[in-house]
């Protein structure tokens, strides 16, 4: 099974940034952990910065690999063309989110992503990541 983690703008900060948000973890520590604990899963991860990147990312993964897990951070509740390639593509696509992003400011209540989305996980912290590679597994 091919899964690819695709992380939006600032999450190469985790560790670094807001950590009483996004807790202490790097996501480079986080991912060597889970490509151990699931060394079935033929993982790989992707991160960027530039909303194009993202949207690239999910072209060429998006007809070939057996999930997409899709955190696109800030550009999750403003991105349409983001959500117009998760839409485009046949790999299902599960939305994480690290903090709970309905508890917190209203903008961030709005997602593109979330219409076209298989499924959504959110606010469990790097666990919500887990939780989705879980669900693939599962084959739900
Ligand atoms: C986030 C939530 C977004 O609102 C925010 O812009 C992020 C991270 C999360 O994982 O909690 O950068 O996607």
């Amino acid at each position: 099974m091919k899964i690819i983690i695709i992380n939006g703008p600032n999450l190469n900060l985790l560790g670094v940034r807001e950590k009483e948000i996004y807790g202490e973890k790097s996501f480079d520590d986080f991912f060597v952990e889970m490509q151990f604990k699931y060394r079935d899963v033929e993982l790989s991860y992707f991160q960027s910065n530039i909303e194009g990147e993202i949207i690239n990312k999910i072209q060429e993964t998006g007809y070939k690999f057996d999930g997409i897990i899709l955190n696109a951070a800030a550009y999750t509740h403003t991105s349409v063309g983001i959500g117009d390639a998760v839409k485009a593509v046949t790999t299902p696509v599960v939305e994480v989110h690290i903090s709970n992003t309905f508890a917190r400011e209203e903008f961030r209540h709005i997602s593109y992503i979330a219409p076209n989305a298989k499924g959504v996980i959110v606010g469990f912290g790097l666990l919500s990541y887990e939780l989705a590679i879980q669900s693939f597994l599962k084959g739900n």
